[in-house]
């Protein structure tokens, strides 16, 4: 399965922290943000990832990931030249997406939750477009699905003033390769950008669009704040700390799920034994 994450974007909203370094790359709590949802596309599968950064930025993500081949996955790498909205990913990635079905996610969203694999993975093998619903107190900050009463989907709208509802489309999405397609075709927004409300409205519009919501068992959460970017990271390091288990690392994913053995993992832990994260691998290698 393919996957993209979505890493460029300028992070104004973080200023200055992200003056000269990549949102996306900042921490939260003991990991780089960007480890967080490459966990996620990998815990539904995908191995073959797509990596789209900003044009100065493409040195260091070589450095934090290379060719991912380490962590058993097939990382590439391609190159936003200035932000022109998410939906500009299906027509950069055009070549890497092919004919086949992918995951895309945003390089800032968190997800947490017990059945976030297998609810990924229905939207790696389900059909046309799937989408995630998650209930928020501000609605107006993300795009806005409207269910009617038999709870299908009857509208989708990008940061409406007066939302319909309080159901925020998130940050992971699976589609067909028809999207580049989609995506050739829509005008740009009002800020100039390609808005993947606009693809998956008329994802909706076709019949083709399923939206599956994230019931109050999941966090999903932002971090495009400082104080929600704080949020973010206590909340890691809450659950982190009370279990003694991590969200959102890669190399435990790809052992997990046997993208990886054993022995990759002990080559990953070596030249970092002595960090808590490479005693925390270790941990992981011990028990079995
Ligand atoms: C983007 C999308 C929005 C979505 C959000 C999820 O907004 O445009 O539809 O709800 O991501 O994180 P942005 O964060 O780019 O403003």
């Amino acid at each position: 399965m393919k996957g993209i994450v979505l890493s460029g974007g300028s992070g104004t909203r973080l200023y200055p922290m992200t003056r000269a370094a990549n949102k996306q790359l900042l921490p939260v709590y003991n990991k780089p943000m960007v480890y967080y949802p490459l966990s996620t596309l990998m815990l539904a599968g995908c191995r073959e990832i797509l990596l789209v950064v900003n044009p100065h930025d493409v040195e260091s993500y070589r450095r934090l990931f290379a060719d991912g081949r380490q962590w058993g996955l097939e990382i590439s790498y391609a190159v936003q030249p200035k932000p022109g909205g998410i939906a500009e990913v299906f027509l950069l990635g055009r070549a890497f997406i092919g004919k086949d079905r992918f995951g895309l996610i945003l390089g800032d969203n968190l997800f947490y939750g017990d059945s976030l694999p297998a609810v990924a993975e229905r939207g790696a093998t389900g059909k046309g477009a799937v989408v995630y619903a998650y209930w928020v107190s501000d609605p107006a900050a993300y795009g806005v699905v409207e269910f009617d009463a038999h709870g299908r989907p009857v509208s989708i709208v990008e940061k409406p003033k007066q939302p319909k509802s309080n159901w925020a489309v998130t940050g992971l999405y699976f589609y067909d390769a028809d999207v580049c397609d989609v995506a050739a075709q829509i005008p740009r927004s009002a800020r100039g950008e390609l808005e993947i409300s606009d693809v998956n409205a008329h994802y909706l519009r076709q019949g083709r669009l399923t939206v599956e919501r994230l019931g109050r068992g999941y966090a999903w959460l932002d971090t495009g704040t400082p104080s929600s970017l704080l949020r973010a990271a206590q909340f890691v390091e809450t659950v982190e700390d009370r279990q003694g288990l991590q969200i959102g690392s890669p190399e435990e994913v790809a052992w997990r799920k046997g993208y990886i053995d054993d022995a990759g993992l002990a080559r990953l832990i070596e030249p970092i034994r002595e960090s808590e994260y490479g005693k925390y691998l270790q941990r992981l290698l011990a028990r079995g």
